[in-house]
């Protein structure tokens, strides 16, 4: 793709000059525009954003720094070059200091301008490349960056939206692997505080001693080895996104303290005697049911009403299976980016055995499977060969986990006999080498209410 011609505009009241100028920057291929006095260069810089401006300190009307400092408020990314007569360099300066990107004195060759030129129109280059370049991240942490149509998921958007735009904690809940990093960074670049920095603390990965230095930071010589001063981590994420992730391996004592920052908003360094307000959104995770933690008397339940603000539960991946298609064609595509190679895809056998599979470490226990198959696979096609073994012949063994705080007794009921409903119809199915009427026969239903089955359970690919 070819950019549109960097655009120029000149002042300087001589009109030899201007005549000069123009026709040089012309030759190298800019649009160039010619003006002789300030009025009419503010004219023209309200009325269209130029690259570069390129301006005479002297004027008859005013002077090259008002010019820079219209330019500059009318475009941010405009930048200024000022042309100086010989011996005011004290004001060449001056104009560095307002914000001029650089100066040339009179008398100048044509190779120097066009230096100058080229340096401060490359440095605009180099700006917008950092904006899309921002924007490109944004793209990918954004609600962009997350797969799922499921009606699970669509609900896990809309409260991505609502809580994105609040200030209350979120606490996201969710086995391993379901997404809840993804979605912490959906919320902060969903949110007002997009600009500011994303701090991730891993408490679990943590020691207890630590934890309280590297959240709260630490003054020079509170403890040994304390040689410096220290931010915590609460300070870094000033003005953005504080994401404590498995906060229920936070110590007891810790705990604590987080609550009191919590609430005032106020923290303390280790060792230090004054308080710092802090302007950090604190977004939570856990793959434990915290409810239950309090119930069991391992997390204090004042913190979890303070973290349980904004709730947000990331379902498991069997609970909706219709997104493993969209998750195949998603990690393959970018399998193939980051490697470089081939894209692959995958083979109807191995997306029916994907299909079929538990994925007790969901997502990302899918995002691995495809990595290694991507690698082991020789053909354009993944064969269910490449697959690991568990998700080729997985044990029958039920995932008998007991109701939580999310699942009441029912819930675990329906959700148990579900499991067994899928797996005696895909070892139906099996048998049968995908024929559906024996299917029906082989489990002593009617083939309508197999299929009913199928479409209930998003099987329908098996
Ligand atoms: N909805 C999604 N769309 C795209 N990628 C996803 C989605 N959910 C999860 N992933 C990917 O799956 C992997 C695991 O996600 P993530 O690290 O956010 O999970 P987690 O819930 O924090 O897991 P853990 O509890 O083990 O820390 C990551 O590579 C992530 O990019
Ligand atoms: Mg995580």
């Amino acid at each position: 793709m070819t950019e549109a011609p960097e655009r120029i505009l000149v002042v300087d009241d001589e009109e030899n000059m201007v005549h000069f100028l123009t026709k040089l920057l012309r030759a190298e291929g800019f649009v160039v525009e010619g003006t002789g006095t300030g009025e009419a260069a503010l004219d023209r810089l309200r009325d269209a954003p130029f690259e570069l401006v390129l301006t005479d300190l002297k004027l008859p009307d005013t002077d090259g720094i008002e010019i820079l400092k219209a330019a500059r408020e009318l475009h941010p990314e405009t930048v200024v070059v000022l042309i100086t007569a010989h011996g005011t360099i004290e004001s060449a300066i001056e104009a560095m200091r307002a914000g001029a990107y650089d100066y040339v004195t009179k008398p100048f060759r044509a190779s120097e301008i066009l230096q100058v030129v080229n340096k401060a129109l490359e440095r605009v280059r180099l700006r917008r490349e950092v904006v899309q370049l921002r924007q490109a991240v944004e793209q990918r942490f954004g609600l962009a960056g997350l797969v799922g149509k499921s009606a699970k998921m669509q609900e896990v958007y809309t409260q991505i939206e609502k809580f994105a735009a609040a200030r209350g904690v979120v606490l996201i809940q969710g086995e391993s692997g379901t997404g809840k990093e993804l979605v912490a960074k959906a919320l902060h670049f969903n949110s007002p505080r997009k600009a500011g920095p994303f701090v991730v603390i891993d408490c679990g990965a943590i020691p207890e001693a630590l934890q309280e230095s590297e959240l709260f930071g630490h003054e020079k010589g509170a403890f040994t080895g304390a040689i410096a001063t220290k931010k915590g981590l609460f300070e870094e994420a000033h003005g953005g996104t504080l994401f404590l992730d498995e906060v229920a391996e936070l110590a007891p004592g810790l705990q604590a303290k987080l609550l009191r920052a919590l609430q005032d908003g106020e923290i303390r360094r280790v060792g230090g005697t004054k308080t710092l307000r802090v302007d950090a959104r604190v977004i939570a995770a856990t793959n434990r049911d915290l409810a239950a933690e309090v119930r069991d008397g391992a997390f204090r339940e004042d913190l979890f009403f303070r973290l349980n603000v904004f709730p947000l539960f990331l379902p498991p991946l069997r609970e909706r299976r219709e997104d493993i298609p969209l998750f195949v064609d998603h990690f393959l595509d970018r399998i193939a980016q980051d490697g470089g190679g081939p894209l692959k895809r995958l083979s109807p056998e191995a997306l029916r055995a994907m299909l079929a599979y538990p994925w007790p470490g969901n997502v990302r226990e899918l995002e691995h499977a495809l990595e290694r198959a991507a690698l082991l696979s020789e053909g354009e096609a993944i064969t269910a060969r490449d697959l690991p073994p568990e998700i080729l012949a997985p044990g029958d063994e039920l995932t008998l986990s007991l109701p939580g705080s999310t699942e009441g007794f029912k819930e675990t009921m329906a959700r148990v006999i579900r499991d067994v409903e899928v797996r005696l119809i895909r070892r139906a199915l099996a048998q049968s080498g995908s024929n559906r009427t024996e299917a029906a026969r082989i489990l002593g239903i009617s083939r309508r209410a197999l299929l009913y089955k199928l479409k209930e359970y998003n099987l329908g690919r098996l």
